[in-house]
């Protein structure tokens, strides 16, 4: 038995010479014993034929949304909800274009807006329309909206190009709609705020001190909380990232703000994580305007900024499972659980940030430690990385109930 038998699958085709490809992926689907409903746009129709695709999906293929017949036989709204997945093959330019902005001005459109149902798309087009901004910009909408892609790939292109934009195998297509039903959606009930991202410390008007963190990490630890069901609360300090899909971003700009934000949070939620680079020292006095470039040397005071995990470690009530990160140059492992103790943490992700690793990058690598244990995860995609970082958190939170 497959994951995906008497699994209810809208295939919708765009219009684009990939289409043909659809074919393929409706016999694996048929295979796997889904049932299938393929939904056509006019576009799509130019490239494969409603009869070959009602021979291949065994059911009447549906491509008008003013037929009367179809909408007899399975109108398109009980078709949105019938689904328990919409796998777009292929998605187009102009099909991307409509679904970021909530068009429904045809049939496939109509059943994406109307459903509940998680929706899969396999992209392809030319390699420069797949390059351009706006269509960039609209995968970025759709991703965070909770739309999930898979390819395209890049690669010789029907019209000669190379590039990205060539669509994903079937075959591939396939192995991400069975991952999309076996996402285990564990943690719903769970309520987790993380800190990410650094704090600014204003000097004057114009100036402030602050880090290299670009909140790649704490954002990624957010969505992978949140791909399990958890209820997820983001507390950032000023980055340039999206929100990930279903997470509730509180923006801050200091340290001060920052630790206001994470106590207010951290007695509302079960797993509090501090993912920040939050600056230590703020300065003693902050200048009502600009200084300026009168003298050759200048002395700014600073004094120490409230610990904000510390604060919530030692928290009397409500204290949430806390889980700290430590970003050192040397003696990493040592300084790391001395953090641990001094703390008051559950949890400690030892990150080696020397020779310039970590802070901005896409990858990380960490150890992590608890009071009686320790891991190692290898250098990988900080996506990846959190999704493991998530599962440890969760294996010791359940642990410690
Ligand atoms: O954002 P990226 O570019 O992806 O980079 C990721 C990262 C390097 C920022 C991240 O992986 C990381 O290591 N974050 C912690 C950075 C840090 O400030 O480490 P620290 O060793 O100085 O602080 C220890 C812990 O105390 C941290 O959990 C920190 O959030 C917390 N802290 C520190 C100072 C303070 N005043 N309040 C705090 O809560």
């Amino acid at each position: 038995m497959t994951i995906l038998q008497h699994k209810r699958i809208i295939v919708g085709i765009t219009g684009g010479i990939a289409a043909y490809k659809a074919i393929e992926f409706i016999r694996l689907l048929r295979k796997s014993h889904a049932e299938v409903r393929v939904v056509l746009t006019p576009a799509a129709a130019e490239f494969v034929t409603p009869l070959t695709l009602q021979a291949i999906s065994g059911n009447a293929v549906s491509h008008s949304l003013l037929d009367p017949q179809a909408e007899l036989a399975m109108g398109h709204i009980e078709l949105a909800k019938w689904a328990d997945a919409i796998v777009i093959v292929p998605a187009s330019a102009d099909f991307l274009a409509r679904l970021t902005v909530g068009m429904a001005n045809d049939l496939l459109a109509t059943i994406c807006l109307a459903t509940a149902a998680p929706i899969l798309l396999a992209p392809a087009m030319n390699q420069q329309m797949f390059a351009q901004s706006i269509t960039q910009q609209n995968l970025t909408a759709l991703s965070n909206r909770g739309y999930r892609f898979v390819g395209p790939n890049s690669g010789e292109q029907a019209c000669g190009d190379m590039g990205f934009g060539r669509m994903s195998e079937p075959k591939e297509i396939y192995a991400s709609l069975e991952d999309l039903f076996a996402q285990k959606q564990d943690m719903k009930g769970l309520s987790v705020v993380i800190t990410a991202g650094p704090t600014q410390e204003a000097i004057d008007p114009v100036r402030y001190i602050s880090n290299h963190s670009s909140g790649k990490m704490g954002f990624a630890i957010a969505q992978a909380f949140s791909e399990r069901g958890a209820n997820v609360t983001l507390i950032s300090g000023p980055v340039n990232l999206a929100t990930p899909a279903n997470v509730h971003r509180i923006d801050v700009t200091s340290a001060q703000e920052m630790h206001q934000q994470a106590l207010k949070s951290a007695v509302e939620n079960q797993i509090f994580i501090g993912c920040a680079a939050v600056a230590d020292y703020r300065v003693t006095q902050v200048a009502e305007q600009k200084i300026k470039k009168s003298s050759d040397e200048i002395t700014l005071t600073l004094i120490k900024n409230p610990d904000i995990i510390a604060d919530v470690a030692h928290l009397q009530s409500k204290r949430p499972f806390t889980v700290g990160f430590a970003a050192e140059t040397q003696n990493i492992e040592q300084y790391a659980q001395d953090k641990l103790q001094r703390k008051n943490l559950d949890m400690i992700c030892a990150n080696d940030v020397s020779s310039g690793k970590v802070f901005g990058k896409d990858q990380n690598s960490l150890h992590l430690f608890w009071r009686n244990g320790n891991i190692i995860l290898e250098l990988d995609d900080k996506k990846n990385i959190a999704k493991q970082v998530v599962k440890h958190i969760f294996d010791r939170f359940r642990q410690s109930k």
